[in-house]
């Protein structure tokens, strides 16, 4: 079955061709540029960008898969949760090309997409343990088939991928945060500075506020680095390098602490012997290398999906949809958008 995806839920604009479960082609047009010199996500102008961008990227998705619309068999479009704004754009586009094509659609869980964006790589054997750490979501399921994930735990408050943004803020190295703080921790000491730890409830939960305000006081203390309420003042000038990579260092070795210690937890505590990783955080280099090396000494199988599967992509979303149509499951054309949308 040829299955296009279509995926807006948040900043970046992309769509699929999957091909009887094969990748065709995966497009994706970042908002990177867009949203940068704000530090953050402005939610007005992603949905802009996206109603700018959305049919040129699904062109150019059926274009390198040298299909025709006509020769597509099914849409998937994510419908939540994310920004409704941008969810609407990808969900009327994908609307659009179903009705006037006549090709039947589904939507999608944006999360599941995640779950399942290993099996574009390679199969895993259910059940396993789905660690999902990206800039909205961090949290554990446990992933019993396709289509039935138990939650096990989630973040009290921020989730990884922002604690990583906020920290590349506060230190002026621009957004998104997580791949630059990532780069610069390589040439860093991760033992230079302790920040705390925090492990909730029983340790399947997740807490990040903390780490953020440790960092905050860091900042202040040894470098005399102010914040005022609306904007981080610093600027990557004002730290010497030695003391911006040990502080990136440092701040995600705790970050990898307190998503590994959790996940090898209740993996033994559920007795499940794969662990899945995704999402945006999981391209990250630091996790994906303790990830591996926790598993191999507590005997977990360990999956991570190559880095342009755990950032948002539409490929993901089509291969999610194309498990509900291939058994022959449609959504009405009066399906709506939902910011937030449990899994
Ligand atoms: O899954 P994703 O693309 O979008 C959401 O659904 O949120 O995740 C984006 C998040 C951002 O917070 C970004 O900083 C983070 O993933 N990220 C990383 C890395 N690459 C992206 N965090 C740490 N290390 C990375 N290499
Ligand atoms: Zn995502």
């Amino acid at each position: 079955m040829i299955v296009l995806g279509v995926e807006t839920s948040c900043d970046d604009t992309a769509a699929a061709v999957l091909a009887d479960g094969k990748l065709a082609s995966s497009v994706v047009s970042s908002q990177d540029e867009v949203h940068g010199p704000y530090g953050g996500i402005v939610p007005e102008l992603a949905s802009r960008q996206h109603v700018a961008n959305i049919m040129a990227v699904v062109q150019a998705a059926l274009e390198r898969a040298g299909m025709r619309v006509g020769e597509v068999e099914g849409i998937a479009v994510t419908r939540g949760p994310g920004l409704i704004g941008s969810l609407l754009v990808g969900l009327c586009a994908a609307k659009g090309i179903a009705l006037t094509n006549r090709i039947p659609f589904v939507g999608v869980n944006h999360l599941e997409g995640h779950l399942l964006a290993i099996f574009l790589e390679h199969p895993v054997e259910f059940p396993y343990l789905a660690l999902l750490v990206s800039g909205g979501h961090t949290s554990l399921y446990l992933a019993e088939r396709v289509g039935c994930y138990r939650r096990i735990g989630a973040t009290r408050d921020d989730a990884a991928g922002e604690a990583f943004d906020k920290a590349a803020k506060m230190l002026g190295l621009g957004f998104p945060g997580g791949r630059i703080i990532d780069q610069l921790a390589k040439r860093g000491d991760s033992s230079a500075i302790r920040f705390p730890r925090a492990l909730v409830r029983g340790g399947s939960d997740f807490s990040f506020s903390g780490l953020k305000t440790a960092l905050r006081e860091h900042l202040r203390r040894e470098h005399g680095l102010g914040f005022d309420a609306t904007a981080a003042v610093a600027s990557r000038a004002h730290l010497p390098e030695e003391a911006l990579t040990a502080v990136a260092a440092s701040f995600q070795e705790a970050v990898v602490d307190m998503l590994v210690e959790p996940t090898v937890a209740a993996a033994a505590a559920l007795g499940v012997t794969r662990v899945v990783v995704s999402g945006g955080v999981s391209a990250n280099s630091r996790l994906r290398l303790r990830m591996v090396e926790e598993g191999k000494r507590r005997g977990l199988e360990v999956h991570f999906p190559s880095p342009r599967f755990c950032t948002d992509n539409a490929a993901m979303i089509a291969y999610a949809g194309a498990q509900r149509l291939e058994r022959s499951e449609r959504d009405d054309l009066s399906l709506n958008a939902a910011a937030s949308l449990p899994l």
